[in-house]
């Protein structure tokens, strides 16, 4: 088995009695509660939002759901990293459910990078969860057999092999199914994304191998095909969302039809949105927008986390700090760094909130 997956389980408790909350999908959300006590089917019927299909499936599967509960944990989290610099930073995920419901009501931008974002996290908790054998219906790929060929020579398949083609197919019946229901441009726009975030796991599929023969000579060689860190996949979609294609939907409603002032195709591995995002510099909940108000930004930044830009030119306010950081490090034989703490002064800029008349609050 390979084991270079950084698994942190969302639940923190045991997987059955634990008293956990995860995040199945934009707009679902799991109370898992006791599920060995409570049953599959008061947990499959009380997740809100759901969709007929996907009730089966969690009835059918409720270890899956299991796995996607925790993996979303991870997704939500990766989608926070690639953001953390940015006026929206994708934390009204986890804070409120209500408020992400409304964000992903907007068919902007960044709900084309948060379908993404969260359909590839499926399919990594699945396919994972399959190599780890913790799932009843699928295990390590069992294509993987026998010998094969790649650019260094023969190879024998051996060990485990994820399964990602599995995921894909759960992540495809369970994500998709919400999306089934309806025709419209927006249903058209998150089956694109989902499937651009299924296929971006795949992509970073390596293989590894081990070297056997006299003194590790690799003249046999035993190999597997493993996923990547969850990162790559993160910083992956992270480009395509800069790149992200506005579109309408064609007049018979079966595709996309791309506006006269775009440059290129829309193709498979483009994300896809429909309507334009809100400037997030105000709370505007309709919007799906928390406003700047409080964020941290850095004086010396041009970027979009440089006060100008994160404070919407409000101006910010400073505040000094003194916090204990490690210095005058030195390397010591053989093999630590030793480090002193020192104390330093720091100013820290914070976002000012913006005048009462500029606020935006619809509700
Ligand atoms: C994201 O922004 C909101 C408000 O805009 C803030 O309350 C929250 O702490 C930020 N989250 C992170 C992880 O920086
Ligand atoms: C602030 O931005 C500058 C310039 O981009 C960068 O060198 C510095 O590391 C940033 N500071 C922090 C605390 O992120």
């Amino acid at each position: 088995m390979h084991s270079e997956y950084n698994y942190k389980p969302y639940c923190t408790k045991t997987r059955h009695h634990g008293f956990c909350r995860a995040l199945l999908h934009p707009c679902l959300a799991l109370l898992c509660r006791y599920i060995g006590a409570l049953g599959v089917r008061v947990i499959c019927d009380n997740i809100p939002g759901l969709v007929n299909k996907q009730r089966q499936l969690c009835q059918q599967h409720p270890d899956l759901m299991q796995s996607v509960g925790e993996g979303a944990g991870e997704w939500i989290r990766e989608c926070q990293h690639q953001f953390r610099h940015h006026r929206w930073n994708c934390s009204t995920l986890d804070r409120d459910h209500s408020v992400f419901g409304r964000i992903m009501l907007r068919s902007s931008r960044e709900a084309a990078f948060v379908y993404a974002i969260s359909s590839a996290g499926v399919v990594y908790a699945i396919t994972r969860a399959c190599s780890q054998g913790e799932l009843k219906i699928c295990n390590c790929d069992p294509h993987k057999r026998g010998r094969a060929r790649d650019d260094r020579g023969n190879f024998d398949w051996g060990g485990c092999s994820d399964h990602v083609n599995f995921g894909i197919k759960f992540a495809k019946a369970f994500v998709d199914a919400r999306e089934k229901t309806v025709r419209d441009a927006r249903a058209l726009m998150n089956l694109h994304n989902n499937r651009c975030g299924r296929m971006a796991v795949k992509r970073f599929m390596k293989l590894e191998c081990k070297c056997h023969g006299i003194s590790g000579s690799c003249e046999l060689r035993t190999c597997w095909l493993a996923m990547s860190d969850f990162r790559k996949t993160g910083d992956y979609l992270r480009k395509k969302y800069n790149t992200a294609i506005e579109v309408t939907m064609n007049q018979d409603g079966t595709g996309f039809a791309v506006p006269k002032k775009a440059l290129r195709k829309v193709t498979k591995s483009d994300l896809v949105y429909v309507e334009s995002s809100p400037d997030y510099c105000l709370m505007d909940k309709v919007a799906g927008s928390l406003g700047t108000a409080g964020r941290i930004c850095n004086k010396s930044s041009h970027g979009p986390d440089g006060c100008e830009i994160m404070c919407c030119g409000r101006g910010y306010d400073t505040m000094r700090v003194w916090r204990i950081t490690q210095c005058e490090c030195k390397f010591r034989w053989c093999c630590a760094v030793e480090c002193k703490d020192c104390e330093e002064v720091a100013d820290v800029h914070s976002c000012k909130a913006p005048k009462h008349a500029n606020w935006r609050d619809h509700t």
